[in-house]
């Protein structure tokens, strides 16, 4: 069952949290260049979350059942790497592509959100990824209305993907947010249309594709957390954390740097 969030100052705090995940990638961007380790990364992460934002690491030591803590105030997933790579001693290097996500808790609230970077100059095929599965993320938020389900989501996210000759990671969506790092709904990036949980206002609920140039399948490194592509090809993702709105979508983790959205798309609705 998806929480429903109404209350006006509730929904305040929300912002806030997801305002100042949104604020510690823009923190972090002059700092992804090349020579600069993850764990370095994830250094600067807490000095600024700890001194500047006053907020928690929603991350560090979060331990779902069957996974050792993690370690870091960030993830940080390098090119054939999908998601939850752990921060340490790699040096990142020109042509590399990175995802950053962070998570953070501010007045017991969690806001969840994550982006790309480019390291120096990328590929053709890296930067057209990186384009797409931005392109996915933003497909699948304007969708968000009461009304539509959760399949219209994943509908939109695949489709695009498949076009381009992209696949989609199945073992890992979006989720419920709020009070909790992970709750209701499980949000696919991939699905049927008319399909799955009806939108309501008031959930609220991450949408984070994860999309590879090659094949879908997945490998989970001995570290018990880091995920990456069967077959070494690139993957990409981008994360929002988004309201239901009575009109439609509200996206609550904006911030000042945040890369724009696509021409004519709207960050509310
Ligand atoms: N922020 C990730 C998400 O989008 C979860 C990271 S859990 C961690 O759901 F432990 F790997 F950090
Ligand atoms: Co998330
Ligand atoms: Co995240």
């Amino acid at each position: 069952m998806s929480v429903i969030v109404n209350d006006p100052s509730d929904l305040d705090k929300m912002r806030a949290a997801c305002r100042d995940a949104a604020k510690v990638l823009d923190y972090l961007t002059p700092f992804v260049k090349p020579g600069v380790t993850t764990g370095e990364l994830d250094r600067l992460t807490v000095e600024y979350i700890t001194d500047v934002l006053n907020v928690k690491s929603a991350t560090i030591g979060y331990a779902p059942p069957g996974y050792p803590p993690f370690p870091g105030a960030i993830c940080t997933s390098i090119n054939h790497q999908i998601c939850h790579g752990i921060p340490g001693d790699k040096v990142l290097k020109n042509g590399d592509i990175i995802n950053l996500d962070v998570t953070i808790i501010k007045d017991g609230w969690f806001g969840d959100t994550s982006r790309m970077y480019y390291v120096g100059e990328p590929s053709i095929q890296a930067r057209r990824l990186t384009e797409t599965t931005y392109e996915c993320m933003w497909l699948g938020i304007q969708q968000v209305k009461p009304g539509k389900t959760l399949g219209d989501i994943g509908h939109a996210i695949q489709t695009h993907a498949h076009d381009q000759g992209f696949s989609v990671v199945r073992e890992y969506c979006g989720h419920g947010i709020g009070q909790k790092f992970h709750q209701d709904p499980q949000v696919l990036h991939y699905g049927r249309p008319g399909t799955g949980e009806e939108l309501k206002a008031g959930m609220i609920f991450t949408i984070e594709p994860m999309i590879n140039a090659g094949r879908r399948d997945i490998r989970q490194l001995n570290d018990g957390w880091t995920i990456v592509t069967r077959d070494r090809s690139l993957s990409a993702q981008w994360e929002h954390s988004i309201l239901v709105t009575p009109t439609g979508y509200e996206v609550l983790t904006i911030s000042d740097e945040m890369p724009a959205p696509p021409a004519g798309v709207s960050l509310k609705t």
